[in-house]
């Protein structure tokens, strides 16, 4: 009886060990299964003690709950409900109870619920203007404590920036299972969180990056097998994984294709407003002074990033696998396509890293260029990558450039330069891999299948055609770029508007002034 209730003791213990242990395991560790989802499906409500805060999320959505135009951002009633329902009610000492208690998923929900909070807060101004006139204005430049203190401490403890972020704020934990038992798909998901709608566009736009990166597990299995076989100089092991690798992009494309129909091009911007950053601190007109976190302690100026795609890691780890981050040049559009790599979780951050280093010293590529069925393979995933950032470039010059003429990104990157120097990157690489190939009848006698050999073919001729196409492109988009930057210069005092002054919003492609860079 004695032995029985000591080993139940036990067995209590260990559990509660274990389950301490798995709270405390990083939302975003990084699996062959779950990829860079988060490990569980992230937490849809917050413990009763944070209603107030729920509350308000539950009804600031613009047209919340399918009443449109009701919600307290579509009244402009959102930042006096913030001040007055969250006033004295000690919610930061509840905040550092959760610290305590280190549930990461717990800790995640809270950061994503308040960063929610933070930028309708920050950004109401600008989306009041926005719908009102189509034209930007700046946001407000205060964060009042309530939201500021549990934000601050918060990203301190999961390691982020205190401001809204793509994975660990508003695609990669903002999604539950519609059915719980059901695989995380697209018509299987919906969303928790949203400034706009629940239901549409601002859906369709982020459950469309939450079914791609349901993938992403592939991509990771298959770039450790990569890098262990090049490392081994295993070539079938390395051949198989590079096949593996282009299958799990191939469904990553073809998920993304379907974002046309899911997200309409014309209703982006009605919930673009939210997701912008405070940076760059030069020259970004939303924010010229940055925003000061009240009560933090250190009150100067914080200036970050907004929400984008920029910070998913699936493409990352491509360019760092397959060794294009090594032809990047050294620039400005390079120094941001690192930063971005700061506004992930760090998990993400490492992991991307690690990638980097370990495909460098098990020399991924020139392993590859040393056989031509791996060449091929190798080909094939970098034409996937280059077919990912084509289309990028299709949805952002359609559903951005058309339609605005401001020309600093959500990222805050400058639109028109950042998007088309990473494609022309990529593909010179293809390019360069393209012309060490052998002939077709050498790649089926080395291994490669009809079909592989087929779609290596087609990959030789679409990297010509995009080489010209984007060459002659880009050499427009400099002139849009060279007029702007004269623009500027002549009207620099306009450079920085004041709070009244619009900020060129208007789809003008010449005369009207934007930010530092880009149309207007
Ligand atoms: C309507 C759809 C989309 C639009 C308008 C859009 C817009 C943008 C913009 C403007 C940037 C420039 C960076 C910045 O924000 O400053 C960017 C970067 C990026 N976005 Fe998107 N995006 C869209 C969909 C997606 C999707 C579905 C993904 C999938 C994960 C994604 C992943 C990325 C990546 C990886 C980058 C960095 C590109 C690079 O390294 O060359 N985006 N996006």
């Amino acid at each position: 009886m004695f032995k029985t209730q000591i080993n139940a003791a036990k067995a209590t213990a260990f559990k509660l060990t274990e389950g301490a242990v798995a709270k405390s395991l990083p939302a975003f560790t990084i699996t062959r299964n779950r990829g860079f989802l988060p490990r569980e499906d992230p937490v849809q409500k917050l413990p009763s003690v944070f209603n107030p805060v729920e509350s308000l999320l539950d009804r600031m959505t613009i047209h919340a709950h399918g009443k449109l135009n009701s919600g307290l951002l579509a009244t402009g009633q959102f930042g006096d409900a913030v001040k007055h329902e969250l006033k004295g009610l000690g919610l930061e000492h509840k905040v550092d109870e959760a610290i305590l208690s280190n549930d990461q998923m717990m800790l995640s929900a809270l950061f994503r619920d308040y960063a929610f909070l933070t930028s309708a807060y920050v950004l109401e101004p600008v989306d009041i203007e926005f719908r009102k006139t189509g034209k930007y204005t700046t946001g407000r430049n205060v964060l009042p404590r309530e939201l500021a203190v549990p934000m601050k401490k918060l990203a301190e403890a999961l390691g982020h920036f205190p401001f809204m972020e793509y994975a660990s704020v508003y695609a990669l934990q903002n999604w539950a299972r519609k059915d719980p038992a059901g695989d995380i798909t697209f018509d299987n998901l919906e969303l928790i969180r949203a400034f706009e709608n629940h239901e549409g566009s601002e859906k369709g736009f982020i459950l469309v990056h939450v079914d791609m990166v349901a993938n992403s597990g592939k991509l990771i299995s298959a770039a450790e097998d990569c890098i262990t076989a090049a490392a081994t100089k295993q070539r079938d092991d390395f051949n198989v994984a590079l096949e593996q690798l282009y299958n799990a992009y191939q469904s990553i494309n073809q998920s993304m294709e379907t974002m046309w129909g899911r997200s309409k091009p014309a209703d982006y911007i009605n919930f673009r407003s939210f997701i912008f950053g405070t940076a760059p601190k030069e020259g970004n007109p939303m924010f010229p002074e940055g925003v000061i976190y009240e009560g933090v302690g250190d009150e100067k100026p914080q200036y970050f990033r907004g929400e984008s795609g920029a910070n998913d890691s699936m493409i990352p780890l491509g360019d760092n696998l397959l060794e294009i981050t090594a032809s990047l040049p050294e620039n400005d559009l390079t120094a941001v396509l690192r930063d971005f790599r700061q506004y992930r979780p760090p998990t993400q951050r490492e992991y991307i890293e690690s990638i980097e280093a370990r495909a460098r010293l098990a020399k991924v590529k020139l392993f590859a260029h040393g056989d031509p069925k791996s060449l091929a393979l190798y080909v094939l995933n970098v034409d996937q990558i280059r077919e990912f950032r084509n289309r990028h470039w299709s949805f952002t010059k359609e559903y951005i450039v058309r339609r605005s003429a401001y020309g600093i990104a959500t990222g805050g990157s400058p639109i028109l330069r950042y998007l088309p120097s990473n494609l022309s990157i990529v593909n010179l690489v293809l390019e360069e891999a393209c012309s060490a190939l052998p002939g077709t009848a050498t790649l089926v006698s080395s291994g490669l299948s009809k079909s592989l050999a087929v779609n290596v073919n087609a990959c030789k001729r679409r990297a010509e055609v995009q080489k010209r196409v984007l060459e002659a492109e880009m050499a427009v988009w400099a002139i849009v770029d060279d007029q702007k930057q004269n623009e500027l210069e002549r009207t620099s005092v306009r450079a920085i508007p004041h709070t009244d002054e619009d900020l060129g919003e208007q789809k003008i492609m010449q005369r009207g002034w934007v930010g530092n860079d880009g149309v207007g």
